[in-house]
């Protein structure tokens, strides 16, 4: 697998430090964060919230996502509205905040992007099936043209609801460092086949570093 893992008792509170030490590091600097859907990123959202506020200048802070579904930014499976909800609302204005829509072109995202250069902190959850952003498995965005960073793409075997926007590797291998949060049992088959090298569209994502951050219940057991 690409990357670091780390075992960990509380992923969420893991995150927030690794948020936090990532921003530290970038001081006087415009911190740029792609945001994960899903529940595991949002209790690590609220966790950041309550516990970054004393560490963290969030009015130099730039928002983007790495996927959303394509659905009104108000709908209950937005990330969009998970990411204002658990995040945003809770630690007041920030520099920008840029969410994916998927009513806009594809362009529009990649421009912005492009302007960013280089994002500070991707942060990407995992699904059982071994899908990361809107990276499923036998989807279209996994072999997008290498100067796509951003696609539309949906999940072929239906089990995951909704058109999709999503980053690309590429989109995704312009971050500093990606983080993964993975946790609960049903993780664990997937993580063990990630840990073991198998083609899963979780473990073909590179940055300039990637962490997991992998509580106990979905650690690969060894071998
Ligand atoms: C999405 C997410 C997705 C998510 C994983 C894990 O939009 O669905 O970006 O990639 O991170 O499916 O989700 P859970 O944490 O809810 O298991």
């Amino acid at each position: 697998m690409n990357g670091d893992l780390q075992v960990v008792d509380d992923v969420p509170g893991a995150f927030a430090r690794e948020f936090i030490t990532a921003f530290e590091q970038r001081p006087g600097e415009e911190f740029d964060i792609a945001l994960s859907g899903g529940e595991t990123a949002r209790a690590c959202y609220e966790r950041l919230a309550s516990e970054g506020t004393a560490s963290v200048d969030w009015l130099v802070v730039n928002f983007f996502w790495g996927d959303e579904r394509c659905v009104p930014p108000d709908h209950q499976d937005s990330n969009e509205r998970m990411g204002r909800e658990a995040l945003l609302e809770r630690v007041g204005a920030a520099n920008a905040v840029y969410p994916m829509r998927c009513d806009e072109s594809l362009d529009a995202y990649q421009l912005r992007l492009g302007e960013v250069g280089q994002l500070d902190l991707v942060h990407l959850g995992m699904g059982a099936d071994g899908h990361t952003a809107s990276l499923f498995p036998g989807s279209a965005a996994l072999s997008a043209d290498p100067g796509q960073l951003v696609a539309f793409n949906e999940d072929p075997s239906g089990r995951n609801k909704h058109p999709r926007m999503t980053l690309t590797y590429t989109g995704i291998a312009r971050a500093r460092l990606v983080v993964f949060t993975v946790s609960g049992e049903e993780k664990r088959e997937a993580m063990e086949a990630v840990y073991a090298g198998e083609d899963l569209p979780a473990a073909r994502v590179n940055a300039g570093r990637v962490l997991w951050l992998v509580d106990r219940a979905a650690a690969p057991r060894p071998r």
